[in-house]
């Protein structure tokens, strides 16, 4: 299975600390934002890795992690997003570097307490389809929110007003080949973008979506109440523990 990292989108809501360099190469503690999802993957056994990135400081990321010798890898893929079409629009652009190969999506803003291997091992064994990973939340109107009757998944509606439960789809996704074409389907929403949740969604449809539930915390880090919440969080207990 092969790994890809979104770190695209200008992070216009961390504005002024976005405006003269990219969102993931902002500080959590004492790592910048995108070595965490980096090395959620790694500790999980996902090595081959891409890195869709866009806006102004797209070579920044080149200068800090160059062909990631420090995270023990041979070498890492990179590609650059125009705009900010959507998380789904980000991950179209992995098609290539896919190859017909199963993946697993991180977003580059995304931090966990402990580790997907569990989850990567299950889906390693699904012959095909996708796979999300669910947590509890006290605030699900900011999330993707799952949908679940009587143990089903029914589907996930992206920032409810009302939400139906207060499970979140975190930002790490496993999907085989058929993403691809499925994002081409998709029309852009209201907020102007190709949603993850659209793509998601289909997959439920399609009766081709698996879940699992997270172990520890889980954070992003975009907004200025999630980044500082990040930094606490990972200077009391650290990030991607394999415990
Ligand atoms: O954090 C989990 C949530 O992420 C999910 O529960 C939601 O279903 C999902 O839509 C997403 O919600 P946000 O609205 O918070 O996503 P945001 O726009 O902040 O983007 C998250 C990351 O995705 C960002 O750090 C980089 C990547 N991204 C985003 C956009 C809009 C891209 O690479 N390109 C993009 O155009």
């Amino acid at each position: 299975m092969k790994g890809v990292v979104l770190a695209g989108g200008l992070g216009t809501r961390l504005h002024p600390l976005t405006k003269i360099t990219n969102k993931h190469l902002l500080p959590v503690y004492n790592k910048p934002m995108i070595f965490y999802p980096i090395e959620t993957l790694i500790k999980a056994g996902i090595t081959d890795i891409m890195i869709v990135t866009g806006g102004n400081y797209a070579g920044d990321f080149l200068r800090l992690m160059g062909n990631g010798k420090e995270f023990g890898l041979k070498h890492i893929n990179y590609t650059y997003q125009e705009g900010e079409g959507g998380i789904a629009d980000a991950l179209s652009l992995a098609e290539y570097f896919a190859d017909g190969e199963p993946i697993c999506v991180i977003l580059g803003d995304n931090l966990i307490e402990k580790n997907i291997v569990r989850a990567v091992e299950k889906y390693r064994k699904q012959k095909d389809g996708a796979k999300i990973i669910l947590k509890e939340v006290p605030d699900p109107e900011r999330f993707g929110v799952a949908e679940i009757k009587k143990g089903k998944l029914l589907r996930i509606v992206e920032k409810p007003v009302k939400p139906e439960s207060n499970l979140a789809v975190i930002g790490i996704y496993m999907y085989d080949s058929s993403v691809f074409d499925i994002i081409k389907t998709l029309k852009p929403s209201d907020r102007g973008e190709l949603e993850i949740t659209d793509v998601n969604n289909a997959y439920i449809r399609k009766g081709k979506m698996t879940w699992e539930t997270l172990q520890g915390w889980w954070t992003d880090a975009g907004t200025f109440e999630s980044l500082l919440r990040a930094n606490v969080l990972v200077s009391q207990t650290g990030a991607n523990n394999m415990d």
